[in-house]
């Protein structure tokens, strides 16, 4: 069976990133039949719809890799109260030129970390907004808002216990969603 790819998505270029943490660790608890790539977005250029007709290379990588993947994941920090900048200019980025997007139709799933006790609620309620325009369906439940404690990490970097059982039963739902909405 082809596996299913998933292009990975974290919304911070911090290098000690929780929400990077997050990423690298919640995909352990997927089945082999699915792959992970974090994107680059670090280095793309600040959008602007002049360049459309010449995108730089790192906006054709981006296309091309979310092209390429069967399904997403959005692991993203919230800044005053909602997406990072980084995280909305690749979104930006790879919906465009208008009518070749290559969000459309790959399903989505959304989940964050913050220092802050609403655990990203906000920012992943702009960006499923954001979402739903672009025409990505995305997980609904079990949502994810997860606050940056003391024990989410172990020292190897996995799920900690106090977090694994809700964080598999997240993975678990979100792999029956890109299952059944993957082209
Ligand atoms: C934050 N932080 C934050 N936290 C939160 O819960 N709600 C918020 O609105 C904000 N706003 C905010 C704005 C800016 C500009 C910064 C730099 C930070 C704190 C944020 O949760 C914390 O820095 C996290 O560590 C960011 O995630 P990463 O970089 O660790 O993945």
């Amino acid at each position: 069976m082809e596996p299913y790819r998933i292009a990975v998505i974290v919304g911070s270029l911090r290098k000690d990133s929780f929400n990077r943490m997050m990423a690298n660790a919640v995909v352990k608890l997927a089945p082999s039949d699915f792959s992970f790539k974090q994107v680059q977005i670090g280095d793309l250029p600040l959008y602007n719809q002049d360049d459309d007709a010449n995108p730089a290379e790192s906006v054709k990588r981006l296309k091309g890799e979310i092209t390429a993947s069967r399904g997403l994941l959005f692991v993203t920090a919230e800044y005053n109260r909602s997406i990072p900048g980084i995280l909305k200019n690749a979104i930006d980025h790879a919906s465009r030129p208008y009518g070749q997007s290559a969000w459309a139709g790959k399903p989505a799933g959304v989940m964050g970390v913050s220092v802050g006790a609403t655990g990203t609620s906000m920012a992943q309620q702009h960006l499923r907004n954001v979402l739903a325009y672009l025409d990505v369906p995305t997980l609904g439940q079990p949502e994810a808002y997860i606050q940056a404690k003391e024990g989410l990490f172990d020292e190897a970097g996995n799920i900690g216990a106090g977090s694994i059982k809700f964080l598999q039963k997240w993975m678990d739902h979100y792999v029956a969603w890109v299952k059944k909405h993957a082209a």
